[in-house]
């Protein structure tokens, strides 16, 4: 395909691609098994921070270890806890200076497909995220709907999307509209750059 990513995670990573430069400041909200974090650590470079999160340590781990492999763990902070922490635990001297926060909603691939993230703390989280993003910088969130609980929260990303103000945000979404099974929804958030 020429113009339309072919999936969601390769629309997500273009979006990011555009703000996320080397020394910056990152957040994978959903560290999972570190795919997003390995393409959060490529682009923040040495000089850079991608701050991880998860609740489960296996996850962590999973994650620390993919980096370790890739020679990137340096740039690398683990958080073994929720995202809607993210405000009070990342240092202050990063809080207003995040290029992007990123979620990949969901279970571990591989992992337990039980443990899910849920509507209530992504929201947060998303909540949290606005403190701490640097004006002009983004949240990206993937939204998967085939699991029990995934198309409401999708729903409910999308509605705190609408509501954000239009003055000093911009959220848009991005959907194969013609791919078969459960959709997968991108949600792209950008935050004005005089926002501060
Ligand atoms: C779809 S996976 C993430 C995939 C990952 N980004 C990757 O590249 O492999 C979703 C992850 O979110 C984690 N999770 C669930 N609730 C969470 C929470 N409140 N805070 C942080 N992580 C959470 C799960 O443990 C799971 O590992």
């Amino acid at each position: 395909m020429r113009f339309l990513a072919t999936a969601a995670l390769t629309f997500s990573q273009q979006f990011l691609a555009r703000v996320v430069g080397p020394g910056a400041v990152a957040v994978d909200a959903t560290a999972g098994n570190g795919q997003d974090a390995l393409f959060l650590a490529r682009l923040v470079g040495p000089g850079g921070v991608v701050h991880c999160f998860d609740i489960q340590p296996a996850a962590l781990a999973a994650t620390g270890a993919l980096l370790a492999r890739s020679g990137l763990a340096g740039s690398a902070r683990f958080h073994a806890t929720g995202h809607e922490h993210l405000a009070a635990v990342l240092p202050a001297a990063h809080c207003g200076r995040v290029a992007a926060v990123v979620f990949n909603l969901g279970y571990q691939p591989g992992g337990d497909e039980t443990v899910t993230t849920r509507a209530e703390t992504t929201l947060a989280a998303l909540e949290a995220s606005r403190t701490v993003l640097a004006g002009g910088g983004v949240i990206s969130v993937v939204c998967y709907t085939g699991h029990p609980g995934g198309a409401q929260e999708a729903g409910e990303v999308a509605s705190w999307c609408r509501d954000l103000d239009f003055a000093l945000w911009r959220a848009a979404r991005y959907e194969l509209v013609n791919k078969p099974g459960h959709p997968i929804i991108v949600y792209c958030v950008e935050k004005a750059a005089q926002a501060g």
